[in-house]
């Protein structure tokens, strides 16, 4: 049995996820980035995370040959800058949303959180890279983290300790 795409993509939209800026700077000094919901930590010894990148993106040759890149996780009002990295045809860059930080790389100062990778490996996930980074320094915020979910962007909200312990 065969699924329809549209049912699958309905059915993923369903689940939450992170809004994360990929980052990184290629040999010539050029930074690319790429706004993604599809990281996710893999490992806690040795440190590993993941992000998938779809084969067709303007940034794909960039980051499968990247040796490192940046994992900036957007906090609840960055938003526009979710939206900003997810242009196409546009110098993503050109509002200044990042600086230099771990790493040298392009961060995103007030994220939620920050990881700076080595890449591990790229493993093949049919028409996304699965781009694997051994993390080499990290930055936790205070602020929330933004929500993806039913193809808006939303916050979390606590529930009620009391009610769900
Ligand atoms: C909330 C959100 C989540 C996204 N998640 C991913 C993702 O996990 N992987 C991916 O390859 N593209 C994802 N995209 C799309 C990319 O940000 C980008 O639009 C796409 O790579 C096409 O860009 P291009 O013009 O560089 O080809 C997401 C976009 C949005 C707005």
């Amino acid at each position: 049995m065969s699924v329809v795409p549209e049912q699958f993509t309905r059915a993923m939209a369903r689940v939450p996820g992170p809004v994360v800026v990929a980052t990184t700077v290629d040999r010539a000094g050029r930074r690319w980035g790429f706004t993604a919901s599809s990281f996710s930590s893999l490992s806690i010894a040795p440190p590993l995370v993941l992000v998938c990148l779809g084969k067709s993106a303007s940034t794909h040759a960039a980051f499968a040959g990247a040796d490192f890149f940046m994992i900036n996780i957007l906090a609840e009002e960055q938003a526009d800058i979710a939206r900003c990295f997810a242009r196409s045809g546009v110098d993503r860059f050109a509002a200044g949303d990042t600086l230099p930080m771990e790493l040298g790389l392009p961060g995103i100062p007030n994220a939620a959180a920050r990881v700076a990778c080595a890449m591990d490996r790229i493993v093949d996930g049919g028409d996304h890279s699965i781009l694997i980074g051994r993390v080499e320094a990290t930055f936790a915020g205070e602020d929330a983290p933004l929500v993806y979910c039913d193809r808006s962007f939303q916050r979390p909200v606590a529930l009620d300790a009391a009610r769900y312990v």
